[in-house]
């Protein structure tokens, strides 16, 4: 190989023996060129060092969806990461520079063996949400091109589970749908031909749903084809509540979120618990409440405004005068652009 250099890969790797996991890390040196990807260093260290070794790739191209591994501490798909990158690091990506490579197995799923993962609950998930249009009364006849500037953009998804394995509310609650599935959600909510819109906006209202989100970004870092699914979430989270799906504690918080800043500009937490979880829930959460209060953090219950308050009220007239158009269209530059 012309004008190579050397690195080490620290690779994670595991397997069941005698039905017990047993994980262990290797390290491999491993020659890169300018255009060596993280998959051809893995091809590499599979064909001349240990044939052993196991993870998944089909494409080589970003498109099968495969190869999604964790890659220094981050979510990305290794045909698509250049070890270069990695080693030199790029400010432009946020990359710092890495004297050594480390790969992991995608998080949020258990382990096959080496970095391929179980990715059944994934695909399940998928699953659950109906994938496909539905003939319903909802279903619009009016089908033209912009009609599907929405639909394309998370039509991009290739399924790597990348934003899955970063997901910070899955690590929490494994039972969470998680950023793919309510991205594709929100595919066949956007779809205009789709005629169970408001039923399938209830139904990713309830627990595990749109609200579980906590909006923490990194299903939007670590997706490679741009679906953006923080932003598909918060736009089912508006669309569910333009068609009055607000008997939930999600859509109840944010509505006394919004109408305590509204109001005060500032939150009453202990009525704003209350509201989201009505009096049977909030009396479910007095061992926090008692736990706080022993720390001497319980908030006031009394209501009072925050200086300058009417800056804020100000804000809410010209928010309510003109109001921020959610579905703003994001550059959409995948195989479904256009
Ligand atoms: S923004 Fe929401 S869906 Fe995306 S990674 Fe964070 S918690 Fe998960
Ligand atoms: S949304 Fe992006 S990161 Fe998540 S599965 Fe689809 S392509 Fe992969
Ligand atoms: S091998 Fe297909 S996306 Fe990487």
């Amino acid at each position: 190989m012309a004008d190579t250099k050397k690195v080490i890969f620290k690779i994670h790797r595991g397997e069941t023996v005698q039905g017990q996991f047993a994980s262990r890390t290797e390290e491999f040196e491993v020659e890169y060129g300018r255009s060596t990807t993280v998959l051809q260093a893995l091809e590499s260290i599979k064909a001349d060092q240990d044939g052993s070794l196991t993870f998944r790739r089909s494409c080589c191209a970003s498109i099968c969806g495969s190869c999604g591994m964790v890659i220094n501490n981050r979510s990305r798909l290794a045909c698509k990461t250049k070890v270069r990158e990695l080693v030199d690091g790029v400010a432009d990506k946020n990359l710092p520079a890495s004297d050594v490579i480390e790969i992991a197995p995608q998080k949020n799923q258990p382990v096959l063996k080496d970095l391929a993962g179980d990715i059944s609950n994934f695909y399940e998930k998928v699953d659950t949400i109906n994938p496909y249009v539905q003939e319903g009364k909802e279903a619009d006849k009016q089908v033209n091109k912009s009609s599907f500037e929405q639909v394309n953009m998370v039509s991009n998804c290739i399924m790597c589970g990348c934003c899955y394995s970063d997901c910070t509310e899955m690590a929490a609650s494994p039972e969470f749908l998680g950023p793919a599935a309510l991205a594709k959600a929100f595919r066949f909510v956007a779809d205009p031909r789709e005629g169970h819109k408001t039923e399938r906006l209830k139904e990713l209202s309830e627990k595990n749903g749109i609200w579980d989100c906590t909006r923490c970004g990194m299903c939007v870092d670590a997706c490679p084809k741009d679906v953006a699914p923080m932003e598909a979430i918060t736009k089912l989270r508006t669309r569910a509540m333009e068609a009055g799906v607000t008997d939930n504690p999600g859509a109840k918080h944010a509505i006394a979120f919004k109408n305590d800043i509204a109001k005060a500009g500032m939150l009453n937490e202990p009525m704003l618990l209350l509201k989201t979880l009505g009096v049977s829930g909030a009396i479910g959460q007095l061992g926090n409440a008692l736990h706080l209060a022993k720390k001497g953090k319980i908030p006031s219950i009394f209501p009072h405004k925050v200086e300058g308050v009417q800056e804020v009220e100000n804000i809410f007239k010209e928010l309510d005068a003109n109001p921020i158009e959610v579905e703003t269209k994001q550059e959409d530059t995948g195989p479904g652009a256009g």
